[in-house]
């Protein structure tokens, strides 16, 4: 399984990089706005940064909403650097244009997943990345992660390329619940990746061997 990073906090982005495991980075409108990005020479500019930083996938939401938009401006995304992901809302207009982006060669990644026939649809479309929210699921009180079993299951049998991209995870147990049921990537929070590290008995058990280590 994949680990990208969900924000666009270059501080955070920086400090999983070093962790060695860091495969690439989301982003949506959202998590640009909390870091100040305004108007399209800052927007260009921090996912320059953000390419600099990181050797990986990294997705760049398209702001409008039109087929023909999205098309203009996921071309201007994509040109910005080669592992630039467009990322396209999951609407009929979107689903349009993930398909000119398929035969134009431009990687995308349909965000706003909900249901597996949105999955389905975004496949057909050939998406390279579809991305459920299972954190929004399971505050609407439901189970996001079964959302990620069945589209896994869908995909193996019917054969879709897409690769399922767990989004809106909450914690490090939503990690591994999505690495359980399948998910081909997952995007986090830098808390909940460090959250993985975290184990009582691993601290106890250092701190003795520390004190251990004295009597050596
Ligand atoms: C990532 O691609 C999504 O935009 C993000 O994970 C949404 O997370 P949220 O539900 O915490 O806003």
């Amino acid at each position: 399984m994949k680990f990208f990073i969900d924000t666009a906090n270059l501080a955070q982005i920086r400090e999983a990089n070093e962790l060695g495991i860091l495969d690439g980075v989301t982003t949506n409108p959202s998590l640009m706005a909390k870091e100040g990005i305004k108007g399209e020479e800052a927007i260009i500019n921090h996912y320059k940064t953000i390419c600099d930083i990181v050797d990986g996938d990294i997705s760049a939401e398209v702001l409008s909403t039109t087929y023909l938009e999205m098309v203009e401006e996921g071309k201007k995304l994509a040109a910005i650097h080669p592992n630039i992901i467009v990322k396209i809302p999951m609407i009929k207009d979107g689903i349009k244009a993930i398909k000119w982006f398929t035969d134009n060669g431009i990687k995308t990644n349909c965000t706003l997943i909900f249901s597996a026939g949105q999955a389905i649809l975004a496949a057909k479309a050939g998406a390279t990345y579809i991305s459920p929210f299972i954190g929004r699921i399971d505050d609407s009180g439901w189970d996001g992660v079964l959302l990620i079993e069945q589209i896994s299951k869908i995909y193996k049998i019917q054969g879709f390329k897409s690769e399922i991209l767990a989004a809106s995870i909450r914690n490090a147990n939503h990690i591994i619940r999505c690495a359980e049921a399948g998910a081909n990537v997952c995007t986090c929070p830098l808390d909940s990746i460090l959250g993985l590290l975290k184990h009582p008995l691993t601290d106890i058990g250092l701190a003795k061997f520390i004190e251990d280590s004295k009597k050596m």
